[in-house]
């Protein structure tokens, strides 16, 4: 759907829905509004005395985490006929990446820099997750992430603010669907505004500390984007803001989200969050901590109780006015009467052939396909060709394991239902060649080598160790962050133990976040990384392998060489004193007492190199891509107008594949600093060998804007550089300029 008839569609239902609202309202007592604020966890498959209560005395607006179809039903059956107002629930859950069918982690289908798959996902969760009666996911998350330490980078959408609304929003329409009231759309919910993915230090719901400009210039973005295209809720971050915990940050719950971006829907709070303010040091108590989050914007509070226990109190001693409550409850409202849940909010049990059925895994393979990054690739020994193999070795804890591959958040995929990459692997084989299995290590985070001799063994008979290894799905997601971001147990001695047999390596790596490679990279002959591809992982990674599909995914995020180079991104500033080859000092070279000078000094380490390991947009192909001409159709362009960019894609290599073509630009003098890259338009392609094609870009002034030191977005007037190329390390670069 176009983004304006996805515009129109929001304002026709709005006249009719809201009086109904209106006079839903004005029959409420004070006791139902403050109950249609509250989101209690459900009881897994059964509905308690305790919950049953609560709901027929109205004191429940939503429900998360319940999945069962008839205990959901029942539970809205009892809201519908036995409360007295009869207003049904929403009913929550975190549909992350698929529901019963489980699509690659998000950073993962970040990766596929497409938004037409992305899309295609996040409809068939939405499809699967509304058979089970669940009318709201809490995602798309989209907290801009340059820490990989951080473990919530496996929920992110990457380092860019561009990829990242680009992505976000597709994912929204694929959640939402044509209209919300359709019996299998879900409401999509923007989280977590806003910062939370710049926790200090990595570490999951730390402190952050970021300045209004870089705020409005990197976090923003993705948030403003899709509350402008109709996202319909919000979740505020668990975080501390510049000193103010988001669940009481008046200023942007309600300066920024409300007056200054005019969003209607609700936010919710996060997980217990509302007394929270209390640990962290900005409410005395739970009374406090209600009337702070109240006032500042928080319309439904998760899973504990201060809004049900003392949001009376506080409106009767004039803290919480009776305005700010029927705001809420508005919004509210609004999304259970768009969602249609007033006409529909029982579920008709599913069809058997609506989950997890051939289009719903054919999604899942294909998203797994572009997802994954081939990172290196010496000598082409990738793509494999099965008649030339007699024997293959299969070695890691990760080849054949149906649930790590589904990495974190997948609560309603079933290892059981997972293709995993042995089992393909030997549908591929049939009878061509032999396979070797050895686990060598138990788990990916095992120390001891007592798996050695047999992988070993096996790798000694093979002609290729194919080996899966990287992390299990429990060390990234919430809470599960690190300090170190290698290989993790003894992975990496196992890849050395592998190396010294002298048979060569494809390792393919499933992670949460990305890793430090650079102790073991020379060690392999290939790296695919392959992130948590979901359920249809084996088959996916089988066919990249063996060439039936050439890799096309592209790093949505920096790959640091080492764990002190983070937070490493590639639209840094440039400093005083970049970096570059000429000035780059190595601690090898420095002489032992070596006077001090700050001449020829730049922004390095002493011991390790400052680029990156893999750049931002990276990713090979077994195809081969040649940028050149790159031209466009204007020298400078006045302010409003639109510029082409376009170049030639030649693909040189011997295999047809598809392709990710990226532009970035640099505004090269600006009121604040610009970043010394930033992306601004990508194209997926598909180049058969030896074809070309030109490949154009339209950038219009408004998309070279930023917020300058008086928080207006703007174009500045000057010179751009502008490149176009297959990552953000691209060379072939023209100018331009914008002029008043
Ligand atoms: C806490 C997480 O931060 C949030 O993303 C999630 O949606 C809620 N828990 C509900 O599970």
């Amino acid at each position: 759907m176009s983004e304006k008839s996805y515009q129109q569609l929001r304002t026709l239902s709005i006249p009719d829905t809201e009086s109904r609202v209106l006079a839903l309202l004005s029959k409420m007592t004070t006791n139902e509004k403050i109950g249609q604020m509250c989101q209690l966890s459900g009881d897994e498959r059964k509905v308690s005395k305790k919950l049953r209560k609560a709901i027929k005395q109205g004191q429940v607006g939503s429900i998360l985490n319940e999945v069962d179809l008839d205990t959901v039903n029942e539970l809205q059956r009892i809201a519908l006929k036995e409360s007295r107002l009869g207003i049904p629930l929403l009913i929550g859950r975190d549909v992350i990446h698929g529901f019963n069918t489980i699509f690659p982690i998000p950073i993962a289908q970040a990766a596929t820099w497409s938004p037409k798959i992305i899309e295609k996902c996040a409809q068939i969760a939405a499809i699967e997750s509304s058979n089970c009666g669940i009318n709201w996911t809490f995602a798309p998350m989209i907290d801009i992430s340059r820490d990989p330490r951080w473990g919530r980078i496996a929920e992110s959408l990457g380092e860019d603010p561009y990829l990242c609304k680009t992505l976000a929003s597709s994912m929204v329409k694929g959640f939402q669907g044509e209209n919300l009231s359709d019996t299998s759309s879900i409401a999509a919910c923007a989280k977590h505004f806003a910062g939370y993915g710049a926790s200090e230090s990595g570490k999951d719901y730390n402190t952050t500390n970021i300045p209004e400009n870089e705020l409005r210039n990197v976090y923003f973005p993705p948030f403003k984007s899709i509350a402008d295209s109709g996202v319909a809720t919000f979740m505020a971050s668990f975080s501390d803001l510049n000193g103010v915990p988001v669940t009481g940050n008046d200023w942007l719950l309600t300066d920024i989200l409300r007056d200054e971006w005019n969003y209607h829907g609700p936010v919710v709070s996060d997980w217990e969050a509302v007394p929270q303010l209390v640990t962290h040091g900005f409410a005395f108590d739970d009374n406090d901590a209600a009337s702070k989050a109240c006032t500042a914007g928080i319309d439904m509070e998760m899973a504990s109780d201060c809004y049900l226990k003392h949001l009376n109190g506080l409106m009767s001693d004039n803290s919480v006015s009776i305005e700010e409550i029927d705001s809420s409850v508005k919004r509210i409202l609004t999304l259970k009467f768009n969602l249609g849940l007033f006409e529909s909010a029982i579920t008709k049990p599913n069809q058997p052939s609506s989950i997890l059925n051939p289009h719903h895994l054919s999604i899942a393979k294909e998203s797994a396909i572009k997802g994954c990054v081939l990172l290196k690739n010496e000598n082409h020994i990738l793509p494999l060709n099965k008649t030339a193999i007699n024997t293959l070795a299969v070695i890691g804890p990760l080849a054949d394991d149906g649930y790590e591959q589904m990495g974190t958040w997948a609560f309603d995929g079933k290892a059981y239902q997972s293709h995993t990459f042995l089992n393909a692997l030997k549908e591929t084989a049939e009878n061509s060649f032999n396979i070797n299995y050895a686990v060598g290590l138990e788990t990916t985070r095992c120390n001891h080598h007592d798996g050695f001799c047999e992988a070993i063994d096996a790798a000694n008979k093979a002609d290729i160790a194919l080996m899966v290894l990287g992390e299990e799905a429990i060390l990234s997601g919430e809470a599960h962050c690190r300090a170190k971001i290698d290989l993790p147990g003894a992975q990496e001695q196992l890849i050395e133990a592998i190396h010294d047999t002298g048979t060569p390596i494809i390792l393919v790596i499933m992670a949460g976040r990305p890793l430090t490679l650079e102790k073991i990279i020379s060690k392999v002959d290939a790296i695919l990384f392959a992130w948590h591809p979901g359920t249809m992982a084996g088959p996916a990674i089988t066919d990249l392998l063996f060439g039936v599909e050439s890799p096309s995914g592209k790093l949505p995020v920096t790959f640091p060489r080492a764990v002190g180079q983070i937070p490493l991104y590639y639209a840094q500033k440039n400093s005083g004193r970049p970096p570059s080859e000429e000035n780059f000092l190595n601690i090898d070279n420095i002489k032992v007492r070596a006077p001090q000078t700050s001449f020829g000094m730049a922004a390095t380490y002493l011991d390790t190199h400052f680029s990156p390991l893999f750049p931002f947009g990276y990713g090979l192909s077994y195809g081969q891509f040649c940028y050149s001409n790159i031209k466009l159709n204007k020298k400078a362009i006045a302010m409003g107008s639109t510029i082409e960019v376009n170049a030639t894609v030649r693909n040189v290599g011997h295999y047809s594949a598809e392709e990710v073509v990226q532009l970035y630009i640099r505004d090269l003098v600006g009121s604040v600093t610009r970043p010394i890259k930033e992306l601004k338009g990508f194209q997926r392609i598909f180049l058969e060998r030896g074809k070309s094609m030109v490949v154009k870009f339209k950038l219009h002034t408004d998309e070279l804007a930023f917020y300058n030191r008086k928080m207006e977005l703007k174009p500045e007037a000057g010179i751009f550089n502008v490149w176009i190329g297959s990552d953000s390390n691209a060379n072939l670069k023209t100018e331009f300029e914008v002029v008043n």
